[in-house]
């Protein structure tokens, strides 16, 4: 994998790049889609291709380990063989999900033991395991095992937490460079930094996370509850410390209008569930600002989804169309919602590397976040 910055925008830290990978380049900054199961929800690969453009899609270890398990994935030849995804993945290690959906775990120093919250099952996740998973599955780019620390959280416990992070980073390199991937293309591991919302963590975290000289590096435990003010901090001392000639991705991160601050502070890579998700819910994000479809407000309104946006399922259906959809509910309207969201997220970024190319970032940003959070 290589990573060549295009464009610095002069009045923050924002930057444009591409990131090359076996399976195509993508142009940064980026908005992952989140594809927790081997499928974006409600989403063709063919319109994430063709409609929104996504140059690079999420996977989740916990998710797949489970179901349809490392025989099914591995036989099939990788995930992207699996589900016909031609473009770039990454998966996430586990280390969150087991957290957040798992019914009972125990986190010590070998690894977790936690129940599949689908049959209740045993299973243990250790860093070389998670390793193992991650080269079955076969995404570009692979995630640390570490543990996301709740909001707020403890300092010892958040020293603690961070330490065996490391520790387990350590075995995650260590079993990461003595193998190889299994598909004839080649793989890269991302460590994490965490810290929860203590300087002196991060600081400790970030300084560990770059002294291991990876190809990319990632920020977790954030968008966790915590005060934006205190993520945009966090994430501002951080990036002071990853290598600047490197790509950063902030995990789990958020709105249109967190994205866009984490951008001008630095950050390359991003993935969140709400825009699919919050589009099955009916709350659309637009150039307008943030529509809730169920409102009877849109019921008369014949006009296109998002003019402004362009792409297929934004101009071709009206909102009262998609509104009555939602309130039937229609299959149709989770995937009508689904693909405006993404398109809408692609839109985003490709609008954040075009005024950081163009030398205005900060003024377009300022002037549109308004604008995109108000409720309409
Ligand atoms: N997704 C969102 N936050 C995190 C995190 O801290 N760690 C991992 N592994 N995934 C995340």
């Amino acid at each position: 994998m290589t990573f060549s910055i295009t464009a610095h925008d002069p009045q923050s830290k924002a930057r444009t790049g591409t990131l090359t990978t076996d399976h195509g380049p993508i142009q940064t900054p980026i908005f992952m889609p989140v594809g927790t199961a081997g499928t974006v929800k409600a989403v063709h690969q063919r319109e994430l291709e063709t409609d929104i453009n996504a140059e690079i899609i999420l996977g989740n270890t916990y998710h797949l380990y489970l179901r349809p398990g490392l025989d099914v994935l591995g036989q099939a030849g990788g995930l992207h063989a699996f589900n016909g995804w031609r473009r770039p993945i990454l998966t996430d290690s586990g280390g969150y999900q087991v957290y957040s959906l798992s019914n009972t775990r125990k986190i010590k120093e070998e690894g977790v033991t936690f129940k599949s919250h689908i049959d209740g099952s045993n299973h243990r996740f250790t860093p070389e395991g998670v390793m193992d998973i991650q080269r079955t599955i076969g995404a570009d780019i692979i995630m640390a095992f570490d543990e996301c620390t709740p909001y707020p959280c403890e300092y010892e416990y958040a020293r603690k937490s961070m330490e065996m992070t490391h520790r387990w980073l350590d075995r995650c390199i260590g079993r990461f460079d003595e193998t190889e991937g299994h598909y004839g293309y080649q793989q890269t591991l991302f460590p994490i930094v965490q810290g929860s919302t203590y300087p002196d963590l991060r600081r400790q975290s970030a300084e560990f996370i770059a002294s291991k000289e990876r190809e990319g590096n990632a920020i977790g435990g954030l968008a966790v509850g915590e005060p934006a003010e205190e993520m945009y901090s966090t994430i501002e001392l951080v990036n002071s410390i990853l290598p600047v000639d490197k790509p950063r991705y902030l995990m789990g991160v958020g709105t249109p209008a967190n994205i866009l601050e984490a951008i001008s502070l630095g950050v390359d890579m991003f993935d969140c569930v709400m825009p699919t998700r919050n589009a099955r819910h009916g709350l659309l994000f637009t150039t307008e600002g943030i529509m809730n479809m169920k409102n009877e407000r849109w019921s008369r309104d014949f006009s296109p989804i998002d003019p402004g946006l362009g792409g297929y399922a934004s101009t071709f259906y009206t909102k009262a169309y998609l509104r009555h959809l939602f309130k039937a509910d229609e299959l149709l309207s989770g995937q009508i919602a689904s693909l405006h969201n993404l398109t809408f997220y692609l839109w985003l970024v490709r609008q954040a590397r075009a005024h950081i190319a163009a030398g205005d970032f900060v003024a377009w940003k300022n002037g549109i976040i308004p604008k995109l959070m108000q409720r309409l």
